[in-house]
């Protein structure tokens, strides 16, 4: 966080010497102001309320006019003028939206998601906000959960480079910068995890997954210097997070040494209530308070609550004060008092606009994850007059958008018709619906077909609607909705007729259970939501334009029962064997999944050799350097992504299958071979033992290099971890 200047400690501490109790509530409270509408509508609040100092901070604003004059009202007509903290849900994006976190991830390129982020901010910033409720760092090997798409997927080691990537992005080198926004690591901590993936669930995880898996990400938000941190919905064994203290105050303030704000999830102190800790607002507030909640999102709870659990001694005065000047000590930071109105001052200009949507066009096209591609299906052929374009998610652009819009208008996004269409001016395109997302009606599926016989290659746009995925999105059966099954198998059946390619495009915020189309579609494209650039980026891809280069960050099961289903598991003492049915396996499903982690073809053909590392044993401060022979045998020139694993052969607490530790990178023309370089400090290597602590355990160590963490793609060679090296008297 970085500690304030003497002079403005000294400023905030008179500042709060002047507050009266409501004042003081005021800044811990931040309501919605629901120009969008991201919880449920909590009614009751008024401009009145910022004059007299009862609200000292808003959500869900948009436009720089009404936070112009929001701001106006909280400095020139409150008592003490203390400026409003403005914040929203800018999450991939605020007027362009980028592909959401999860497709991101899929370029495994941290510069990539700090620029995405530092536009988002500067669009967001324009507009008059000063924070954003992202980057979300929840850890989750659940596809049925919704969230997963608003994440950094299964692996904690990437949740820490997203971490880092997005803060930085967000936040800029200067907070109080006119285009830099607070941003806010959520949700803290294991939300993830819920039970079952149903949204909200419960959370009953290990202490071990807790600091292996879900706690990294969030401690490297906090060494970026993440200013503000959200408590999960959810609770922890037991323990709702909103008021989980030794969580907040001891792990997350005194260990991990977050100095910020922590901000309430949407009405989540009074939901304490519900949760089944609380009896009413009085202890709902006083618990979160006591847990350090510094700000109160909507639920009143603060200001309704703290008076009478002040006077019940449930609470400190001296605790309140805390509170209200890491907030005030934000707004600080933020450059707010000095300049309340520094953002939403700036009009960005045509040519800023039409740069960063050249940016979302380029992070849409590497964001797609080619899955599969029989006999090089893909790129179309140039000679191709007539592509049918098939499936409910060809002509809707608003789908595009994924699960936050922030202020994105529909109209601006493009759709895949319209992508195609420009990319393709010689060819006919022919379109149909088919069927909805979801629903029964299958009257559009007749004309669909017909299209078939008239095409030279169906492109079937199919998936899930954009609200299917994100908050409050949890599907039991994650597939296809609706009739959008019959209709690619019809589709499938009827092109197969004619020998002509079908390839898929999955617009969806998860893996999807779909092995029948796999096994069937000549090619298949995780498309997630690719973001307001959506159609051309698939035509970039689809026409060899480009060569696609996504890869999958979170294992796609084939069966809903595999699930969790991730690279890290453990081995256990009876590891699948198909001969042995005492060993750990389905009797009824393959333990393999759909895709692996990491997954993701191109239009190069790439092979791997000769893996090396160096030196061959390695202490706590040594960084080893492990190279690797690149060679692209295909025809064309593409970008092949490099995943770097370890497992330690024994250990004292049974380690991983694979452990990820690196991603490379590298781009060869056709014919060429390069060699890649990858780095990994040997600290990194430590990992917790029996006790929980961390150490580098001396011993045998496999490095796994290779394009994804199936195990049978992986090249091998050991690494000698030496204990602590001998102390000089
Ligand atoms: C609830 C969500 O859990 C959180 O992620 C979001 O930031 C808030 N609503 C505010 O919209």
């Amino acid at each position: 966080m970085g500690t304030l200047k003497p002079q403005d400690a000294r400023r905030i501490e008179a500042l709060i010497g002047r507050m009266t109790l409501t004042e003081k509530l005021g800044q811990l409270t931040m309501m919605a102001a629901s120009h969008t509408v991201t919880g449920p509508v909590i009614a009751g609040h008024s401009t009145d309320d910022i004059r007299s100092g009862r609200i000292g901070n808003l959500l869900n604003l948009i436009g720089a006019a009404a936070a112009r004059e929001m701001q106006r009202v909280a400095v020139e007509e409150s008592r003490l003028g203390v400026p409003l903290l403005i914040a929203l849900d800018v999450i991939h994006g605020h007027r362009t939206l980028f592909p959401p976190p999860l497709a991101e991830v899929s370029l495994f390129d941290p510069e990539a998601w700090r620029m995405t982020a530092r536009e988002a901010a500067k669009e967001a910033a324009a507009d008059g906000i000063a924070m954003t409720f992202a980057p979300m760092l929840d850890i989750s090997r659940d596809p049925r959960w919704g969230r997963i798409i608003e994440g950094p997927g299964e692996s904690a080691w990437v949740g820490r480079l997203l971490a880092e990537a997005k803060v930085r992005g967000f936040q800029g080198t200067d907070l109080a910068a006119a285009d830099s926004i607070a941003a806010v690591a959520k949700h803290f901590c294991g939300y993830g995890a819920v039970t079952a993936g149903r949204e909200y669930a419960s959370v009953d995880i290990s202490e071990r997954a807790l600091l292996e898996v879900h706690l990294p990400p969030f401690a490297a938000a906090v060494s970026a210097g993440v200013a503000a941190i959200m408590p999960a919905f959810t609770d922890l064994a037991g323990i709702p997070m909103t008021a989980h203290a030794a969580m907040l105050r001891q792990r997350l303030r005194r260990e991990l040494g977050f100095e910020g704000v922590l901000v309430s999830d949407y009405n989540a102190i009074a939901e304490l209530i519900q949760h089944g800790v609380a009896a009413d607002l009085i202890e709902a507030a006083a618990l979160a308070l006591e847990a350090g909640v510094d700000i109160d999102m909507v639920s009143g709870a603060y200001l309704q609550g703290l008076p009478a659990a002040l006077e019940r001694g449930l609470v400190r005065i001296s605790d309140i004060d805390e509170s209200v000047s890491r907030v005030l000590a934000l707004k600080m930071r933020l450059g707010l008092f000095e300049d309340p109105y520094r953002r939403g001052a700036a009009l960005e200009s045509a040519a800023t606009l039409a740069e960063r949507r050249r940016l979302a066009r380029d992070i849409g096209a590497r964001s797609l994850v080619l899955l599969t591609n029989r006999e090089d299906a893909l790129p179309l052929a140039e000679s191709i007059r007539c592509l049918a374009l098939i499936g409910p998610l060809a002509d809707a652009p608003a789908e595009m958008r994924g699960p936050w819009w922030s202020a994105a208008e529909p109209d601006t996004q493009v759709s895949v018709l319209a992508g195609v269409c420009e990319a393709l001016p010689e060819t006919q395109v022919l379109h149909a619906r088919g069927v909805d997302i979801d629903g029964e009606d299958g009257s559009g599926m007749a004309t669909a077909l017909e299209l078939c016989d008239r095409a030279e290659a169906v492109v079937l746009c199919l998936g899930e609607a954009a609200t299917m995925s994100g908050e409050a999105a949890s599907r039991a059966h994650p597939a296809l909705p609706g009739r959008q099954r019959e209709l690619a198998e019809a589709v499938l059946e009827r092109a197969g007729a004619r020998a002509i390619p079908v390839i898929a495009a999955l617009f969806c915020g998860r893996p999807l259970i779909v092995p029948w189309l796999v096994s069937q579609a000549s090619a298949l494209i995780a498309a997630w939501f690719p973001g307001c650039e959506a159609g051309r980026a698939l035509a970039d891809i689809l026409t060899g334009r480009r060569s696609p280069s996504g890869r999958t960050p979170v294992t796609w099961p084939r069966a809903v029962g595999q699930i969790p289903l991730y690279f890290g598991q453990r081995s256990g003492g009876r590891p699948a064997d198909p001969a042995n049915r005492y060993s750990s396996r389905y009797i009824d499903e393959s333990n393999e999944p759909l895709f692996a982690f990491g997954h993701g073809l191109t239009y190069g053909r790439f092979s791997l050799a000769n893996v090396r590392v160096r030196p061959e044993s390695a202490t706590e401060t040594s960084t080893v350097e492990i190279s690797v022979d690149v060679e692209n045998h295909g025809g064309r020139r593409a970008e092949e992504t490099v995943f770097l694993f370890t497992r330690r052969l024994k250990s004292r607490v049974a380690p991983p299958l694979l452990e990820l530790h690196g991603v490379g990178k590298i781009t060869l023309d056709a014919g060429a071979r390069g060699t890649l370089i990858l780095h990994l400090p040997a600290r990194e290597l430590r990992s917790l033992g029996p006790d929980l602590a961390p150490a580098l355990e001396p011993g045998e160590l496999e490095i796994l290099v290779g394009p994804s963490a199936d195990r049978s793609s992986l090249l091998s060679t050991r690494l000698t971890l030496l204990g602590q090296p001998p102390r000089r008297s």
